[in-house]
């Protein structure tokens, strides 16, 4: 197996396992295709979801697109601008953004917050009109509904945190309207992510669609619409999602008469199928009924399957043509360890390699030093090179950070 024309056991030769390997080539032709997509929408700014990868390196070829950034933290948006990313390029979202970031992203000049509440736009208002700038805005609006996806990257829902009720829209799109230091010039949705399905999307726009309306009915100027991310991709041989040209024609229909700029903020669709997590097996163990398969990633490098029972399919580097029924799982001491039971996969033996697909969105980025394993790396291949793109730190550079006072000694 290849990353490009790179064989990935020269990787885990040369850099070691666990590791991350991206594709350059894939996240263009990823980039590419959403763009494509979107051909049918005239006024259009693409903001890649800085957390769904946030190397810089993977940054710097999605900049290099002509891509923005979706950014919800300081060390998100910090990031963004170092990869190159011009600032009113950069978006920031997120339901509990702090002072000092509303600040930070305010000095930056940062082109679009998404306020998640009154309160937050409040506070932005005083902040700007302190520092003498004006924020530019839309007020993000939870439109209550159900993206049909996991629960916990649900975000639509009347009870999820995000955003403002579309029932109060109206009265505390007027109330921070009238405030001094923000521009509020729009309304923004996200309902969830690795949506399947775009029904609960396209009802999602319809809402905001209407909201625009009665927003520009009550006087109010909307210029800009953000719709988020959500895209999903597959994760299973044969799982079919909704493409970027069908979203993007759902898209098109929608908001063929809202006259405004829309922006966007994938993260998944791009970097997900763009990557994979290189491991090698540390030893076979015989089981009850299934063997255990322990590779030498785990739920710190890769969290997913823990987290949300997250499938990611899981084959040899070099097959030997046999396949076998295992247990999957990595080195940490817990059962939530396990990337999958009773998986048909291809025969392996301590020693061989093997990767976890679809891991190029959400993993490393989500990775924790749990049982003191340290970072993993990444790795991005560039046709028949590669360069380490993060190091790896390991459990004693982690340790360095820490001390025991002087009073404990
Ligand atoms: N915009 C906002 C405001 C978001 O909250 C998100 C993702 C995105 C855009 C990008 O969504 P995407 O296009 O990637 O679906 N850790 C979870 C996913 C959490 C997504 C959080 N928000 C996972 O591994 O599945």
């Amino acid at each position: 197996m290849h990353a490009e024309d790179v064989p990935l056991p020269l990787i885990a030769q040369e850099v070691g396992t666990p590791v991350y390997v991206y594709s350059r080539a894939t996240l263009e032709r990823h980039a590419q295709v959403f763009r494509d997509g979107l051909n049918d929408v005239p006024d259009k700014l693409i903001a890649f979801a800085v957390k769904a990868n946030p190397n810089l390196a993977v940054l710097k070829v999605l900049q290099s697109q002509g891509y923005g950034a979706d950014v919800v933290s300081v060390g998100e948006m910090r990031r963004a601008l170092a990869a190159g990313i011009a600032p009113e390029k950069v978006v920031f979202s997120g339901v509990g953004k702090t002072r000092a970031e509303l600040i930070a992203g305010l000095e930056a000049g940062i082109g679009q917050f998404n306020i998640e509440s009154e309160e937050e736009g409040l506070e932005l208002a005083e902040v700007a009109r302190e520092l003498g700038l004006e924020a530019q805005c839309t007020l993000r609006i939870n439109p209550d509904v159900d993206a049909g996806t996991h629960d916990k990257i649900s975000t639509g829902k009347a009870d999820n945190k995000f955003g403002v009720p579309i029932s109060q829209a109206g009265q505390i799109f007027g109330k921070l309207a009238s405030e001094g230091g923000v521009n509020l010039r729009g309304v923004a949705v996200h309902i969830g992510s690795q949506l399947g399905d775009l029904a609960p999307l396209e009802n999602a726009f319809n809402k905001l669609g209407e909201l625009v309306s009665a927003l520009r009915g009550a006087g109010h100027t909307i210029t800009h619409v953000d719709l988020g991310g959500g895209l999903g991709v597959p994760y299973k041989q044969g799982e079919t999602p909704p493409s970027p040209a069908e979203y993007g024609a759902m898209v098109a229909r929608v908001t063929a008469d809202w006259g405004v700029k829309l922006i966007f903020e994938p993260g998944r669709v791009i970097a997900g199928n763009a990557g994979v997590l290189l491991t090698r097996v540390v030893r076979v163990k015989r089981g009850v009924k299934d063997p255990f398969v322990i590779v030498d990633a785990a739920m710190n490098d890769l969290a997913r399957p823990a987290l949300y029972g997250a499938y990611h399919d899981f084959t040899a580097v070099e097959p030997n043509g046999r396949d076998m029924t295992a247990n999957i799982v990595g080195p940490i001491c817990e059962t939530g360890d396990t990337f999958a039971m009773g998986r048909l996969c291809d025969h392996l033996e301590a020693g061989d390699l093997a990767v976890f697909r679809t891991a190029g969105a959400y993993g490393a980025t989500m990775a924790s030093s749990y049982n003191s394993r340290g970072f993993v790396a990444e790795v991005l291949v560039d046709g028949d090179k590669y360069a380490v793109v993060a190091d790896r730190i390991d459990a004693g550079a982690i340790m360095d950070a820490e001390r025991v006072p002087e009073w404990l000694a």
